[in-house]
């Protein structure tokens, strides 16, 4: 194994932990170049002068299974800082003559530390209260500790909770800084990186872009590669990444399903046909996915046919392309999260999830997946320093079977039609009043149902409208947006007033849970 010596790091040990790629975020987020290895792989040999520190990260084995494992258990005598986290505290005591054993008491969730010492580590972490609650997840715990190591902070059941040996510069905790539920988390990693490893700022977005182009160029050589572009912030930023590494190389494909959102269709070929310059392929497919979804109103059947019949598309328009030998993909790190399941455990199947990810395994490419460590704000970061613009970048997520699961039912083009109007008016108004940037998600969609209305002196029988915004940080979990009546009824009077089909509109107060963000 061959670590840059050029660019002074933090090196994160990973002992399998879902967390891990969160402990290099936290210290790319301070501003210092990270990198993650595997501890089976890494050996002494391979650490060089250009690692500051080494984080040992938390993870599912048990201590006294190590040996198995064949982790270089000498590199824990460099005189680099440590901090072990979880698991990688057990292993810090364990290895210096402490002891490790299973827990009377598990502790999963927030608990309880309390301050015992003072420690470098823990400057500005506790409070005037002296105790902080921190996010545990272990079923083992460090029994006794080795030689010359000092107790910082305690929890009720973890007497071990935070550690230091000052002299060898071991720092272990039980906790998880790295999870956003550890108040103050980040300020022990502040603390490690800067204060005990002494290692200076050196990371930023612009060094992020290029690193990243450098591996993708290193990745794919000369060879050719394919994407499909969806005009959504991840599939544009990975085909913007790519442009800037591979010109020529990379071919975009980009379906017009039309189940896409007023104008999008022209938005994205002004933008990287025209703007950008990239290789384009714009494939209209209105007819075929409207003909395909006819009398269809099950959800998951409208899901499986879109999700099909893209792929199919993407395909036919693929092998055009001779000597393709890889397809590039804006898989998200949370992607990754979800896709291993931690427990072992088959996690319930709510909806047939239909992305421009997960395309054709048939064609035998090799996967380009440059933003599989990054997380949504970030991803949005890099996109500004990549130059696409911010309407591009600030765009609300989109799901990939479109207008379709907005319109329970059945599908028709005048729906469409109606619907593309009143998400529009929708999200116009949104930006106008200064809130699209406020909310995560927001759309209108159309219900089955019609209803009496009262027009001029006439009747009406039309669509009910629905609209939808929701707050939320990562989709898992949503709250509707609250919206003063002055706006609800603006919004109401436009898409009432402007668009023959519908005569009423609802605002969805539902969170997430019990309800999903899409209707279908
Ligand atoms: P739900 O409706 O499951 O949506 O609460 C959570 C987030 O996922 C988006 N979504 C999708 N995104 N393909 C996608 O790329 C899909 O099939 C899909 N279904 C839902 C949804 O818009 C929300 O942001």
């Amino acid at each position: 194994m061959s670590l840059d010596q050029n660019i002074n790091k933090i090196l994160i040990i990973d002992f399998g932990s879902q967390f891990t790629q969160l402990i290099a975020r936290r210290v790319r987020e301070l501003g210092v170049f990270s990198e993650i290895v595997s501890h089976k792989k890494i050996k002494l040999k391979d650490i060089n002068r250009s690692i500051k520190g080494i984080v040992l990260s938390g993870g599912p084995l048990n201590v006294y299974q190590i040996n198995k494992y064949s982790f270089d258990k000498k590199i824990l005598q460099l005189d680099i800082p440590f901090l072990g986290i979880c698991f990688g505290h057990q292993i810090l005591s364990k290895l210096n003559g402490g002891r490790v054993k299973q827990s009377k008491h598990r502790e999963f969730g927030l608990v309880n530390v309390y301050k015992k010492n003072d420690s470098l580590l823990t400057i500005n972490f506790f409070g005037n209260k002296k105790n902080k609650k921190v996010w545990m997840s272990h079923a083992d715990q460090v029994s006794k500790l080795p030689k010359n190591f000092k107790v910082i902070a305690s929890s009720t059941n973890s007497k071990f909770a935070i550690v230091e040996n000052k002299i060898k510069k071991y720092y272990g905790v039980q906790f998880h800084p790295e999870v956003t539920h550890t108040e103050s988390g980040k300020k022990l990693i502040r603390n490690f990186i800067f204060l005990i490893c002494k290692i200076k700022k050196n990371w930023s977005s612009k060094d992020q872009r290029n690193q990243l182009i450098k591996d993708i160029r290193k990745q794919v050589g000369s060879n050719k590669v394919i994407c499909a572009l969806s005009g959504g912030v991840d599939s544009s930023v990975v085909a913007q990444l790519l442009n800037k590494a591979i010109g020529k190389k990379l071919y975009c494909i980009f379906v017009n399903t039309g189940l896409l959102r007023k104008n999008e269709e022209i938005q994205v070929v002004q933008t990287f046909k025209k703007r950008l310059k990239m290789n384009l392929i714009y494939v209209n497919a209105e007819k075929e996915f409207l003909n395909n979804l006819k009398n269809v109103y099950d959800p998951e059947k409208k899901r499986k046919i879109i999700g099909n019949l893209f792929i199919k598309i993407f395909e036919r328009y693929a092998k055009k392309i001779k000597n393709v030998k890889f397809l590039a993909q804006g898989t998200l790190y949370p992607d990754l999260i979800e896709s291993k399941s931690v427990t072992g455990s088959q996690t319930s199947k709510i909806k047939s999830h239909h992305n421009v990810g997960g395309l054709p395994k048939k064609m035998n490419l090799k996967l380009v997946e440059p933003l599989k460590f990054l997380f949504k704000d970030e991803v949005r970061k890099l996109g500004l320093e990549l130059n696409l613009s911010k309407e591009i970048i600030s765009r609300h997520p989109f799901p990939g079977p479109g207008l379709a699961i907005r319109m329970p039912g059945v599908i028709t083009n005048k729906k469409i039609k109606i619907l593309k109007e009143a998400d529009y008016y929708f999200v116009q108004a949104l930006k106008n009043n200064g809130l699209y940037n406020k909310i995560w998600q927001a759309y209108a969609a159309l219900l089955p149902v019609k209803t009496v209305g009262v027009m001029g002196d006439n009747r009406t029988y039309e669509y009910l409208c629905l609209l939808r915004a929701i707050t939320s940080e990562d989709g898992m979990t949503a709250d509707y947006y609250e919206f003063k009546k002055s706006f609800m009824q603006s919004i109401s009077n436009k898409i009432v007033n402007s668009i023959r089909g519908i005569n009423r509109v609802v605002y969805d107060v539902t969170s997430k849970p019990p309800s999903t963000i899409e209707l279908e």
